[in-house]
């Protein structure tokens, strides 16, 4: 887990990194701010020699409903993101800093984007609950040059990768289902070629490694299923990205994607889709509905995508990374050995040790102190910046 990782267009340090974590550390416009210094020199100090960033922003219209999100659109996030990664690589030279870049497409609220919500059809999301306005061929091809246009500001910026968020239910995964892509135009036709022209405009743009992230099944019928997202997978592979992530699920079962804990008092306290709501409705929801509305969550295992990563990795001639659930330096070790996966990323784990992989160095097994209870997830939905909530501080 500590050799190094050698890809395409960059050799990573070693095999551990830290996955994408929404930080909520941004000013009201989407400029990110010192805090993001401190926390990514704090888990470079910690060992995390690989950091991916949380979920940038393309545009206004791509931004998530969190009150801080980052974005990667214009030049005063280009100087913020320069400070910031100066300040990292001045006390961590070999840290290797990927920003992850991303539309929200419909899973946001028009509060957030000051636009109406659009999307690759006009299928509501039943989380956001917005009227979603199909883009038309002409915006898709805008929605291509955006992503391509922040994969330039990330370099001028100086990050070291870009990872393209397909995963989670976000615009590319939105094209990639039939559940949410029942088009008429060419992007309907053919639901692998917006993510193809991103990737390739994307590579043909910038220097950088291009990592992406995709989601092996969701929680819908005919959404992505395995054995779909592995019919895709020769396209997939011919756009000979650097790594690909595996990850589940969307914003429509949104604690599939992480798993665990599902602390629902913050949530209706923080969360702007029901802090809104009279007490009397969120306490309707908290004893009666949300029981209806658990039976779609799946527990909590370490490990939890693991099989289906194995799965692709099988059929993949690109480096596959998997997320989710790993919290022993044995599974890290199982998963890289064993099973023959490039890489592992970790979210939760960091958030609540970020020096994590420090520990790991030592001799014997180590376990995270991580239990998964999710407080630091449903807190980005308030005006906190991303800690741990399990103990102090930190
Ligand atoms: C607080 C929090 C924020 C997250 N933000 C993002 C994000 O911005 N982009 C992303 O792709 N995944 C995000 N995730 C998912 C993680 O990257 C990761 O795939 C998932 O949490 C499973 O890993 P873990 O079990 O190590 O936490 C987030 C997870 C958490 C807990």
């Amino acid at each position: 887990m500590f050799k190094p990782l050698k890809l395409r267009r960059i050799t990573l340090p070693d095999r551990i990194i830290r996955a994408a974590t929404f930080e909520n550390m941004a000013d009201a416009e989407g400029v990110p701010t010192a805090k993001f210094s401190e926390l990514y020199t704090k888990l470079a100090a910690g060992g995390a020699r690989s950091i991916i960033t949380g979920f940038n922003h393309t545009s206004r219209e791509g931004r998530a409903m969190q009150h801080f999100q980052a974005g990667i659109d214009d030049s005063r996030k280009i100087e913020a993101w320069r400070q910031i990664i100066a300040d990292v690589k001045s006390a961590y030279p070999e840290t290797r800093l990927m920003i992850q870049i991303s539309h929200t497409g419909r899973q946001t609220i028009g509060q957030a984007t000051r636009t109406p919500v659009k999307g690759a059809s006009p299928i509501k999301c039943t989380y956001f609950r917005q009227r979603v306005t199909p883009l038309t061929t002409d915006e898709v091809k805008e929605k291509v040059d955006e992503y391509i246009r922040a994969a330039k500001n990330a370099q001028t910026a100086g990050f070291d990768g870009i990872q393209i968020h397909c995963a989670h239910g976000y615009l590319i995964h939105q094209f990639m289902s039939p559940f949410t892509n029942n088009r008429a135009d060419e992007y309907g036709n053919d639901r692998l070629l917006f993510l193809r022209q991103i990737v390739e405009g994307v590579k043909a743009a910038v220097t950088l490694p291009v990592f992406l992230k995709i989601s092996a099944a969701d929680d819908r019928q005919r959404g992505l299923s395995l054995p779909l997202v592995m019919s895709y997978w020769p396209v997939i592979d011919s756009l000979e990205a650097d790594a690909i992530e595996i990850s589940y699920g969307m914003m429509e079962v949104a604690f599939n994607i992480i798993r665990g804990d599902h602390p629902l008092d913050p949530v209706l306290k923080h969360n702007r889709l029901f802090n809104r709501y009279h007490p009397a409705l969120r306490w309707l929801f908290k004893h009666f509905v949300y029981h209806w509305y658990k039976r779609s969550f799946i527990d909590y295992c370490d490990l939890y995508n693991l099989e289906n990563a194995a799965k692709i990795k099988a059929i993949s001639k690109t480096p596959i990374l998997v997320t989710g659930g790993i919290r022993k330096k044995s599974q890290i070790d199982y998963i890289i050995n064993q099973r023959g996966l490039d890489g592992v990323t970790l979210s939760r784990p960091f958030v609540c040790e970020p020096d994590f992989i420090n520990r790991l160095a030592a001799d014997g097994e180590v376990i995270s102190r991580c239990t998964s209870c999710n407080l630091c997830t449903v807190m980005c939905d308030s005006r906190q910046p991303l800690r741990c909530y399990q103990g102090p501080a930190r």
